[in-house]
């Protein structure tokens, strides 16, 4: 089970970074979209500690808003607008969802079902026409350097003696290779980014992506919460340091001694170099035949709007 107050962390983390519940980028056409259905309904998929869905609850009292997930939230109370439904998403979402919700929000859920393309497929069945879809997840490949150029992963290879492939590692990042084994651990093999799921899915379009980076225990000058953002990122790869002992024993093939010095030189490297972990926001609409790249924008660190 998921430790909520790590998950509340993560989320303070989203909040600073994506600058609201709702990215301000998309914000007047959800609230626009959200006065004209005169209430509406929001779903979060794989709720968590389902502090997304209080809030969202909170933001918009006229809504209904339902939270899935196959563990019930505890620690929080919730506004009267607030329900949980108890469901195993690894086969989609309920039936009787289908074509409710106005805005569907799942964050750091894809990479844990069996197969991700039928939990996207089933979530755009349940939007309404003109609905939102929010799918909010980390790249847990790599880690960046300061310039945010990947920091490429050390990552054993079974045709080389342990010794070797540990003499072998000079300018390999212990970091991004224990990132990379942790999503190993915890990711199906069925798993791709976001994009790519979008892209296989029928009758979703991408209005908007969005590409955040969190600075691991430094601070950034260059992000407005930089400060902050180095702290609380700093506390949540500290505590996944602490459960992939656990995770990685999940992974076959590879020696105790390689995972070993994954977890320490990881550990010891993030610890005393400026990296970054990156985190891919997308927010995608069902737009009426025809419509299609009506609004469409990206953006990066550079922003560019078409
Ligand atoms: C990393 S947490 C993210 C929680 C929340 N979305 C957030 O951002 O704070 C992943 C959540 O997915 C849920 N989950 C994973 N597999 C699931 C499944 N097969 N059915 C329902 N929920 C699942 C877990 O119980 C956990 O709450």
């Amino acid at each position: 089970m998921e430790d909520p107050s790590r998950l509340d962390i993560q989320h303070r983390i989203w909040l600073l970074s994506l600058e609201g519940l709702i990215p301000p980028e998309i914000e007047t056409e959800v609230s626009r979209h959200m006065e004209q259905t005169k209430g509406g309904a929001i779903l979060d998929v794989g709720c968590g500690s389902a502090i997304w869905s209080a809030q969202m609850a909170e933001k918009f009292p006229s809504a209904q808003v339902v939270a899935v997930d196959i563990t019930e939230p505890s620690q929080r109370s919730f506004p009267s607008n607030f329900s949980f439904k108890s469901h195993n998403l690894a086969n989609g979402l309920p039936s009787e969802f289908e074509a409710g919700f106005d805005i569907i929000h799942c964050r750091a859920v894809l990479q844990h079902v069996p197969d991700p393309q039928i939990l996207v497929d089933s979530m755009a069945k349940c939007l309404k026409p003109g609905g939102f879809l929010f799918l909010v997840d980390v790249e847990v490949d790599s880690t960046f350097d300061e310039n945010r150029k990947r920091l490429e992963p050390f990552i054993y290879d079974p045709a080389l003696s342990v010794e070797t492939n540990l003499e072998n590692s000079r300018g390999l990042s212990w970091t991004s290779g224990w990132l990379h084994m942790l999503g190993l651990s915890t990711r199906s093999s069925k798993y791709k980014a976001p994009p790519s799921m979008i892209q296989q899915s029928e009758s979703l379009n991408e209005l908007m992506a969005k590409v955040c980076w969190f600075p691991i225990g430094w601070e950034d000058k260059a992000l407005e919460h930089g400060r902050e953002l180095g702290e609380l990122s700093a506390e949540v790869v500290e505590g996944l340091f602490k459960l992939s002992r656990d995770s990685f024993k999940k992974v076959e093939g590879v020696p105790s001694e390689i995972k070993d010095a994954l977890i320490e030189r990881g550990r010891q490297e993030f610890r005393e170099r400026n990296a970054y972990l990156s985190g891919k926001n997308e927010v995608i609409v069902i737009v009426e035949m025809g419509g299609k790249n009506q609004i469409s924008f990206w953006i990066a660190e550079e922003r560019r709007v078409t």
